[in-house]
């Protein structure tokens, strides 16, 4: 059976990688497909072709696993594409009852089925966001991305690396 696994990716995550994995491992197929969400409109850090390109070379090393976009309702791009089951990744207690909503409207306006897949509790407290705003500040984010997302945070927020890691070096911030 096929999957899809949509999400806004901004950028994908060590959290995203270990659902994907698992997914992977259940399913014949797995899409991960970038999807817009009307409630991040305006909030993304990168663009979706860098999602993309992002998503395409941390999964290069699953070969059952594609990278798709689509920007609509995800129940129409169920339909178009034939797939049978979405995949939604669960850290939390926290995320459930969000994801519950999303996945009994996808029944009702789609008929589709959705799949939940327990993250590992290591990345129980790791989120794009919280991700993005370490970077932001020069921090080390390296356990929690993939490679090729670490690497495009690090071009994004080069100026505050650079700057945090002269700091590091002369505490007093001096020569
Ligand atoms: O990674 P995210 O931001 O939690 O993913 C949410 C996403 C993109 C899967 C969700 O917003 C979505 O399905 N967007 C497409 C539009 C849609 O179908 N909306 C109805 C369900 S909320």
């Amino acid at each position: 059976m096929n999957a899809v696994f949509p999400g806004s990716f901004d950028p994908v995550t060590s959290g995203h990688m270990d659902v994907l994995t698992r997914a992977s491992r259940i399913f014949d197929h797995v899409t991960v497909t970038v999807m817009h969400n009307a409630r991040k409109q305006g909030h993304h850090l990168f663009s979706l072709e860098e999602r993309l390109e992002i998503l395409r070379e941390a999964t290069g090393h699953l070969p059952s696993v594609s990278v798709d976009s689509f920007s609509g309702l995800l129940v129409d791009y169920m339909r178009q594409q034939q797939k049978g089951i979405i995949i939604r990744g669960l850290r939390a207690v926290s995320d459930y009852e969000y994801e519950l909503q999303i996945a009994h409207l996808n029944r009702q306006i789609g008929e589709v089925e959705t799949v939940f897949i327990m993250a590992a509790t290591r990345w129980s407290f790791v989120s794009s966001t919280m991700v993005k705003e370490i970077a932001s500040y020069g921090g080390n984010i390296s356990e929690m991305v993939p490679r090729a997302s670490a690497a495009a945070l690090r071009r994004k927020f080069a100026e505050q690396y650079a700057e945090r890691e002269v700091g590091l070096k002369s505490p007093s911030g001096e020569g």
